[in-house]
């Protein structure tokens, strides 16, 4: 923990504090648990930035552009009439330029890092004092010992049961902002669970940059694996939907892919990203696992559970990328048949091994590429909404719609499905799939309890 140069703006407690999270559901996951901690220090929350006097900008270092919009967010805090509310950045934007912004943005009071922010409190006494303040530690105790139960949720909750990553794909910089791959221990796991259902959760979506990774003893003892922690959940009563994300290829244990045959609570959806059908960029990329291997996961997840949806994410334009080992992408996607999937442009980030390799792409060239990369994605989650066009499927409803008498709910496949409805978010109803668009389904109540 190190302490900047004074700010002269900040000399009160904050009273209400506003949380603006970017990036991957962990990130969310975070997110609420700062407010949570927040909460239980005695500070409000606020509805919008503008009624804060704490801000916090939980941010994100995937991509360039997650780093920019980081920036010019900063840049805005400063109001109308001069002032500007307590100013704090958190996550692995905060963790890898942590010193950075504080010399860039004077703006900024606090830089906490991803595994430094249960002592948000502290800092937050020491900013009000006029300190400026960075806490990018990795420390020894755990900060899931020291926040506070979970509170009030909506239907659908994130847990996080694993965090950090030891795979260093070469262009990747989670490594580096999350730190190594640790496993929270099953009882923190199970107390966590309860809390959430206790407190209105009927789905629980565990997360991992590594998910099944994830390695602990059970309460007799014996060690588990993901696959064990999934079927203790589902003995859980009051749950009613278990989900993970994301998960890595190598370690996809034949124990976790038997789960999706028998366990009937884990939904028959499966994130498992590739990133490049090429076996030369997949060697570049040190993802450690060739073409064949993954999908031969995939065949085996559908051997056990024939419905179930499979999602990926894909680079296009890694350095040294040819055409021909694009069309191995565009490849792998024909051959693997994807219910939904995410793509990006390969972006070169800072102290990663790929940043400095020869033969970066143009940007023109990576337009292209993504387009038609997403191109072939959009035909395939289009026909795999219409495959569900008048079935009758359980959904879990979980948001008002924009309408009045809408809800918007969760197939067991994770598509949107607009319901005409009154009954309320949390109810887990029947419906019959009326109609099927490229990104959401639109249905109608058949039964008001799902089976
Ligand atoms: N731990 C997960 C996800 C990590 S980040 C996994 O290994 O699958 C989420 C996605 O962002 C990655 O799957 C990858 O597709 C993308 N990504 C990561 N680094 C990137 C970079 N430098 N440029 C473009 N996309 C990137
Ligand atoms: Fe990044 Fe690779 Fe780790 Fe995923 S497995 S977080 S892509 S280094
Ligand atoms: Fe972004 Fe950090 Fe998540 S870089 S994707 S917020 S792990």
């Amino acid at each position: 923990m190190a302490g900047m140069t004074a700010n002269p703006d900040q000399t009160a407690s904050p009273k209400r504090y506003f949380v603006k999270s970017y990036g991957c559901q962990m990130n969310a996951y975070d997110g609420e648990r700062m407010g949570e901690l927040l909460g239980s220090s005695g500070m409000e929350a606020a509805g919008s930035v503008d009624e804060a006097d704490l801000v916090l900008l939980n941010t994100c270092h995937i991509r360039e552009r997650a780093v920019d919009k980081v920036y010019s967010e900063i840049g805005r805090m400063r109001r109308e009439d001069g002032s500007s509310p307590m100013l704090a950045v958190a996550g692995c934007v905060a963790q890898a330029e942590g010193a950075e912004i504080g010399r860039r943005a004077r703006e900024v009071d606090i830089v906490v890092g991803p595994q430094a922010y249960h002592r948000l409190p502290e800092l937050i006494a020491r900013a009000a004092k006029g300190e400026r303040v960075i806490d990018t530690d990795m420390p020894l105790e755990s900060k899931f010992d020291v926040l506070p139960k979970r509170q009030r949720q909506g239907p659908s909750a994130f847990l996080t049961v694993q965090e950090g990553c030891d795979k260093f794909c070469t262009y990747c910089v989670v490594p580096y902002t999350r730190g190594a791959e640790v496993s929270r221990p099953w009882a923190a796991v199970m107390d966590e669970a309860r809390a959430l259902i206790d407190a209105g959760a009927k789905e629980i979506t565990l997360l991992g940059q590594n998910v099944n990774a994830w390695t602990g003893t059970d309460e007799t003892g014996r060690e588990q694996g993901l696959d064990g922690l999934i079927r203790a959940l589902d003995r859980l009563d009051g749950l009613a939907r278990i989900r993970y994300t994301t998960s890595h290829p190598m370690d996809m244990t034949e124990g976790l892919i038997r789960a999706h045959g028998d366990v009937e609570k884990l939904m028959p959806f499966l994130h498992l990203p590739v990133q490049s059908g090429s076996e030369r960029i997949l060697r570049a990329m040190n993802r450690s696992h060739d073409r064949d291997t993954y999908v031969r996961i995939i065949e085996r997840a559908r051997a056990v559970r024939p419905d179930i949806a499979v999602s990926g994410d894909f680079i296009v334009g890694f350095p040294g990328e040819t055409d021909r080992d694009f069309e191995d992408s565009l490849q792998i996607i024909r051959d693997v048949d994807y219910a939904m999937a995410f793509s990006f442009k390969y972006s070169p980030r800072p102290g990663t091994p790929a940043a400095t390799m020869g033969d970066q792409i143009a940007d023109e060239v990576m337009t292209e590429r993504l387009r038609l990369l997403q191109e072939l994605l959009n035909v395939q989650q289009h026909r795999f909404n219409q495959t569900t066009l008048g079935r009758r499927i359980p959904i879990l409803l979980e948001r008002p719609g924009k309408k009045p008498g809408q809800k918007i709910g969760k197939s067991p496949w994770l598509q949107s499905v607009v319901v005409d409805t009154d009954l309320p978010v949390g109810a887990l109803v029947e419906v019959d799939i009326t109609s099927a668009g490229p990104n959401s389904l639109g249905a109608t109540l058949a039964m008001e309890e799902a089976a």
